[in-house]
């Protein structure tokens, strides 16, 4: 193991890393270690981590309508219709077609994923955003479903499918984003039907089942050497055939009509599903993930005045300066101001 000799001195490092979020079994050679794998590190954290969720979960709760609780509790997402008023939704779409934005793209294989930051610019051009980002009922929603306290990071994201661009998108295979609960929510601008390249979601595959802690140690064994880049990165692959040995599950499609909210556990395996035509999806978006270990859904951000709404922006200042001392692009390219419809810029 030359990695163990030449960098020693990363090991408190790595090791401490153990007790927070951090999930790559290729970048961090403690979470990818098979031999502590096979005595249950990995398995031990998946357990650890549920178990806090489901605690925080009863504290976050109390915020959250009966109704959507037992929606969660069932399926791992739940689907709010008419999520905002219908003038506001209404200014906010008519804002976002015609008005730019500042704003950053990512390409994955045939997808381009448009960033643009609910920050303090936003916000100033078009207050209704607020209406999204700043909403007790849907943050708290949020909270409740991936089981975490603090302020979700809220951005507006276009979703670009180029299938004349014939390389495959990663994220159109079956996974979990992480070893934890965490949650996503998208309000959708449009309609969503089964042929734009809906959200795939797999019902009930939140809850941790035996047999999925069973296949989480298996593919714990051996994740930092599989060649599926994401996979070794902590964010499980699974195929349809080994989904149908943990259980009765069916893959579902959400499809959705303009207003409505999606907020979903991402532990559950999910995907994009694979687009046929050029379709461009809009969404106002929301990301949630802490540390899984936390034993109250506290906040550290919400102790400094004034950085809930620029999270966004300095994590990506920060990722420029990275990638510049680096050599290589950003991985989310500063594409200037452009509307959240307009076609790709990379
Ligand atoms: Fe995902």
């Amino acid at each position: 193991m030359p990695r163990a000799i030449d960098q020693w001195w990363r090991y408190p490092g790595y090791a401490f890393r153990v007790l927070g979020s951090e999930k790559s079994f290729r970048k961090n050679p403690v979470i990818g270690n098979p031999r502590f794998n096979e005595l249950g590190l990995h398995r031990e954290r998946v357990r650890l981590a549920a178990g806090m969720a489901a605690y925080r979960r009863r504290l976050l709760g109390v915020s959250v309508s009966a109704a959507e609780r037992e929606a969660f509790q069932r399926d791992g997402f739940v689907i709010r219709e008419n999520a905002l008023p219908a003038d506001v939704f209404q200014r906010i779409r008519d804002y976002l077609k015609n008005e730019p934005l500042p704003a950053r793209e990512m390409r994955q294989g045939q997808t381009v994923t448009r960033m643009t930051p609910i920050n303090r610019n936003a916000l100033g051009k078009l207050p209704d955003l607020a209406r999204f980002s700043n909403d007790p009922s849907i943050a708290g929603l949020i909270r409740y479903v991936g089981g975490i306290g603090g302020d979700p990071v809220y951005f507006i994201q276009t979703v670009i499918a180029e299938p004349a661009i014939q390389e495959a998108d990663p994220q159109t295979a079956l996974h979990a984003d992480t070893f934890h609960s965490s949650s996503k929510a998208w309000l959708f601008l449009d309609d969503v039907g089964p042929d734009d390249g809906p959200f795939v979601f797999v019902p009930g595959s939140h809850r941790l089942t035996e047999k999925r802690l069973e296949w989480e140690y298996r593919q714990s064994l051996v994740a930092s050497a599989d060649g599926r880049t994401h996979h070794a990165e902590g964010s499980f692959r699974i195929t349809p055939e080994e989904l149908s040995t943990l259980g009765d599950f069916t893959p579902r499609k959400v499809v959705v009509s303009a207003n409505t909210l999606v907020v979903a556990d991402t532990y559950a395996f999910h995907s994009r599903a694979v687009s046929h035509r050029h379709t461009v999806r809009v969404e106002l978006h929301a990301y949630h993930r802490g540390n899984p270990f936390a034993p109250l859904p506290l906040s550290a951000t919400a102790l400094v005045p004034g950085l809930r709404d620029r999270r966004l922006d300095i994590f990506l200042a920060l990722s420029d300066r990275k990638a510049k001392r680096d050599g290589r692009i950003p991985t989310w390219r500063d594409v200037g101001a452009c509307t959240a419809y307009s076609e790709p810029h990379i």
